[in-house]
């Protein structure tokens, strides 16, 4: 069933997705009292949600995520708000995207807090299925397999990772239809993965990157940050230091990416309890690594801090540096 939280809809059918103006307390609330957040937990009641905006003309953004909000998150929501008339947030703990050894069972999951914190952003439409709902066969038989990109970065340590998120992007794609669809540039690799998978594939749908959102002294936000005790929080900020420090190099001239990647991991050699993953500067749209940046590269690092995996990035623009 279809509810809405604030002003229950039995049918589907009957609801409006009009949205007062965006500005003001009589307007805000006007959203909350009047509106509501549908809250859908079938393909085929988001199906109709989808339709229905459709069918009054609106553009439809999707906000796919993993539950277990933050401010990263919301980033990408209100990003969808400003472009689009109708947002729709799913919260799905994959597992197909999750490795055996991977932390799937205790990923955090608050849906409570995640409803609430949505539904003060002016969400119309949230999407919470369960596995048996989007996996009905126990697991996935067709995949979606973005070859070559699945194989870098975050894909090389994590096997099989890539190919459960293009899996579950393309199903919900394929489910909720969006005109556009947001994601955050934290997830570099992901990002590109999905960008060519939508090429590859036809898929009608705009992706919108959006810029990482940090914590106030730099870490970049993630649900698993809620994993580091006190010490491991402090050792987090060394991902963030190794990239300034590459970048810094950067801006002083140096284009070899070697030499950046040198100067980052030097970083790491004075935080051992810190355990580096990968450290690579690459093309953002291929993931293939550089030799020299000439234009526009990457720099991706993940490292584990005590067990939890954590991964960081900026992006070097010639010329604008
Ligand atoms: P999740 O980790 O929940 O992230 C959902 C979206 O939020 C992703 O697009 C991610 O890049 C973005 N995001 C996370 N932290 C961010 C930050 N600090 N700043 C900006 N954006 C941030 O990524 C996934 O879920 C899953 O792989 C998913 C795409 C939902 C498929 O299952």
């Amino acid at each position: 069933m279809c509810s809405s939280a604030k002003l229950h809809k039995t049918r589907v059918e009957t609801f409006s997705f009009a949205r007062p103006a965006k500005t003001g307390r009589a307007a805000s609330l006007g959203r909350l009292q009047l509106d509501g957040m549908k809250i859908c937990s079938t393909n085929s009641e988001v199906r109709a949600a989808s339709d229905d905006a459709r069918a009054q003309g609106k553009r439809l953004g999707l906000v796919p995520t993993m539950g277990a909000l933050h401010e990263g998150h919301l980033s990408l929501v209100r990003a969808a708000r400003e472009q689009c008339d109708v947002v729709t947030v799913s919260i799905f703990v994959n597992p197909t995207q999750f490795g055996p050894t991977e932390d799937l069972s205790k990923y955090p999951r608050q849906f409570e807090r995640d409803r609430q914190l949505l539904e003060k952003e002016g969400v119309e439409v949230l999407f919470a299925p369960s596995v048996e709902e989007i996996y009905p066969a126990g697991g996935a038989t067709t995949w979606v397999v973005v070859e070559g990109l699945s194989e870098r970065l975050d894909g090389r340590s994590r096997p099989g990772h890539f190919r459960g998120v293009t899996t579950i992007v393309a199903k919900l794609f394929h489910i909720v239809e969006p005109e556009a669809a947001f994601f955050g540039q934290k997830d570099a690799a992901q990002l590109a993965v999905i960008r060519r998978m939508v090429l590859d594939l036809n898929f009608r749908v705009r992706i919108v990157a959006c810029p990482i959102v940090r914590e106030p002294d730099g870490l970049a936000m993630s649900s698993r940050n809620a994993y580091l005790n006190p010490e491991e929080r402090g050792r987090a900020l060394v991902l963030q230091g190794s990239l300034q420090r590459a970048q810094q190099r950067f801006r002083a001239g140096e284009r070899i990416a070697a030499r950046l990647i040198s100067s980052g991991q030097e970083v790491f050699a004075g935080e051992p309890l810190v355990g580096l993953d990968y450290f690579e500067i690459v093309d953002p749209d291929t993931l293939e690594s550089v030799e020299r940046i000439s234009e526009r590269a990457l720099i991706a690092v993940a490292a584990y801090v005590g067990s939890t995996r954590l991964i960081d990035n900026l992006v070097l623009e010639v010329g604008t540096e």
